[in-house]
């Protein structure tokens, strides 16, 4: 059995939820209002604490109870990274490395999103069980390159005791057994390389603005709209045609930087991208490295757009608030 990374994490929460919720449902049962303003200082929102949970993640690929199960075959079959590969977790949490007191699982998608590394873009939220955490889950979005000694990946949110949160967590390869790993690495690489593949699309697949399609993207980010221009960094993950009526995607991705004092910095990217508005908004939430902790926006507009090729070149603004 091959049983992965282990999960060190260290996250900010706040307690004093229940009050918020309590007095939002008062004021929906008054009135009609669909929003008004609270005050945090009043429900003593200001104080925050600072925790630490530490457990062994199980990531089990192959035998006869897999945790993890491929949902989506990489497109094609020549990429050393499985690059596409899409797979369903469901991965037991444990106060030891090897078989122990559950604490929680690890439930979520991982998608190979990196064409020349084994970089998996992971959206997984993890259901605590122990103790006062039990019911209480936090939401991880963020890139992990497995092969690396220490991963970084943002928590973006909370639930239960974790209403709020927002903090990382560090992942280090416990035991590592490549013959039932999913990931191969190889040095060559030939042929076209698209930076994009389709590896979805919905089972009535008639709809005219591809409602339903699922892309793999790994995109070079650079400081010009030319393309051999500075690479900065790439941005990773999964997009999605999420509309019935216009070209319009959920995007999840993760954009990593190599740039100076960014290089090897990453923030997560969870939002919506209507590509035929002129700008786009979507949220960053969260971030690694020099931004830990952070939070704040992109705005997208495309530059250049080839309507046989389908390629497109994209400006990006990133604005976005870190310690
Ligand atoms: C990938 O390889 C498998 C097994 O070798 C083969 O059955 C399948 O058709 C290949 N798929 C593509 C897209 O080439
Ligand atoms: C956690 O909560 C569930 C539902 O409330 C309960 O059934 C279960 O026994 C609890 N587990 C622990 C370990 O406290
Ligand atoms: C797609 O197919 C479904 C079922 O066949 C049909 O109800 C729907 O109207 C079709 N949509 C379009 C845009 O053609
Ligand atoms: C970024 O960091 C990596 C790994 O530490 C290093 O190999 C690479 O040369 C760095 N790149 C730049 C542009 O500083
Ligand atoms: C592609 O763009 C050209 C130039 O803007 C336009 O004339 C043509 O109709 C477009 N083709 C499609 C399929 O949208």
């Amino acid at each position: 059995m091959a049983k992965t990374p282990l999960g060190t994490l260290i996250l900010t929460s706040d307690f004093l939820f229940l009050f918020i919720v309590y007095t939002f449902s008062l004021a929906t049962a008054k009135s009609h209002h669909f929003s008004r303003t609270l005050s945090p200082t009043n429900l003593g929102l200001k104080k925050e604490k600072l925790s630490h949970l530490h457990f062994y993640f199980h990531d089990i690929v192959s035998g006869r109870n897999p945790s993890a199960i491929k949902v989506v075959l990489p497109p094609n079959n020549a990429s050393s990274t499985g690059f596409g590969m899409v797979a369903m977790i469901d991965d037991p949490l444990t106060v030891k490395p090897e078989s122990s007191k559950l604490v929680g699982r690890a439930q979520g998608i991982y998608a190979s999103a990196s064409q020349s590394e084994d970089g998996l873009l992971m959206v997984m939220n993890f259901a605590f069980m122990e103790g006062k955490y039990n019911g209480s889950g936090l939401s991880v979005l963020g890139r992990n390159v497995v092969l690396l000694t220490v991963r970084e990946m943002p928590i973006i949110g909370g639930s239960g005791l974790f209403r709020f949160a927002r903090g990382y967590v560090q992942a280090r390869t416990h035991n590592y057994n490549p013959k039932t790993g999913m990931l191969l690495w190889s040095m060559m690489l030939k042929g076209h390389r698209p930076t994009a593949m389709g590896i979805a699309k919905a089972a009535i697949a008639n709809s005219s603005v591809g409602f339903g399609m699922m892309m793999i993207a790994d995109e070079p980010l650079t400081l010009k709209p030319h393309r051999s221009s500075k690479l900065v960094g790439r941005a990773q993950g999964i997009y999605a045609s999420a509309s019935q009526s216009e070209f319009d995607f959920l995007m999840v991705l993760s954009l990593t930087f190599m740039e100076g004092k960014y290089n090897g910095s990453s923030l997560s990217v969870l939002g919506r991208n209507p590509i035929v508005s002129g700008e786009r908004e979507m949220p960053i939430v969260g971030g690694t490295v020099v931004f830990k902790f952070g939070g704040g926006y992109v705005k997208a507009k495309t530059y250049e757009y080839d309507n046989k090729t389908l390629n497109a070149v994209v400006e990006y603004n990133v604005c976005v608030l870190h310690h």
